[in-house]
């Protein structure tokens, strides 16, 4: 069977579950998956019972699909992404975006925990990401091209929407918040950097740093998709502070950050038009 069979049943199984596709999705980041606890009339859908997905192996990621409802908007909220350094393929890591895409998701929100590079952050800053650096080495694309989910060159030069963005930081001001701006470099992990590659990426142009969401967001523009990304800064970067990396700070800090994420999240869903308009 062909990728795109096996995306096109998974996204059977989702309207079948879940019913017609929602006005956004989101994708929730470590330590962020809280969310989708708050959408109203909620469908649960652990992703072992949606064919060929992956299930999610690293603690802090649950591994569901929530649809339900956020104010006027319906939204689909994903728990648990599998990441490259879990061992997955690139099809593997990108599955849940092209099923959301072939189940009709027009808009797709990506979120993560990530390393904060520019000196001017501070631990918690919610930034909104501006563009990427794709250093995984690879590209989610690679490989013959399947035109039926888009082209063989799709166009990269605004991956991430400026309506969208501009969404953000409207819904940012209304709860009297500033988010950051920035460009997120995507890195393989699972290692963290080393202090020399931190220095290394800032020269590249680098604000922050992760380990996800540029496969996603590549693969979400081949299909056509508008996408929002946000980062949690969850820890400065290797060596800007003179301290050890750890999970535990990037999930504590991910907690702290909880509510002013919800109802930023919130905020930009309320912003955001029904369908795919
Ligand atoms: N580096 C890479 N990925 C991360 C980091 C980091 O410092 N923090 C959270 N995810």
């Amino acid at each position: 069977m062909t990728l795109h069979e096996h995306v096109q049943q998974a996204a059977a199984e989702l309207e079948a579950r879940a019913g017609a596709a929602p006005d956004l999705a989101i994708v929730l980041g470590s330590g962020l998956g809280e969310f989708a606890d708050t959408l109203a009339s909620p469908a649960v859908v652990p992703y072992g019972a949606i064919p060929h997905w992956p299930e999610a192996a690293v603690v802090g990621h649950a591994g569901k699909l929530v649809a339900g409802a956020s104010g006027r908007r319906r939204v689909a909220a994903l728990a648990g992404r599998v990441h490259f350094y879990e061992g997955y393929s690139m099809d593997r890591v990108t599955f849940g975006v092209r099923t959301l895409a072939m189940w009709g998701v027009k808009r797709l929100v990506l979120t993560n925990a990530a390393g904060g590079i520019n000196t001017s952050f501070a631990e918690g800053a919610l930034m909104v990401i501006d563009d990427h650096l794709n250093l995984f080495g690879t590209n989610p694309l690679v490989g013959p091209n399947d035109e039926r989910f888009g082209p063989r060159f799709p166009d990269m030069s605004e991956v991430y929407s400026k309506r969208l963005r501009a969404m953000a930081d409207e819904a940012a001001a209304g709860l009297g918040v500033t988010l950051a701006h920035g460009v997120y470099a995507g890195l393989h992990g699972p290692s963290y950097e080393t202090p020399a590659e931190i220095r290394m990426l800032r020269t590249l142009g680098a604000d922050a740093v992760g380990m996800s969401t540029v496969p996603e967001a590549i693969v979400a523009r081949h299909m056509g998709l508008e996408v929002l990304g946000i980062s949690c800064i969850t820890n400065m970067a290797a060596g800007v502070l003179d301290r050890p990396l750890d999970h535990r700070e990037v999930m504590e800090t991910a907690a702290r950050v909880k509510a002013t994420f919800i109802g930023l999240v919130e905020g930009i869903i309320a912003r955001v038009p029904a369908g795919g308009d």
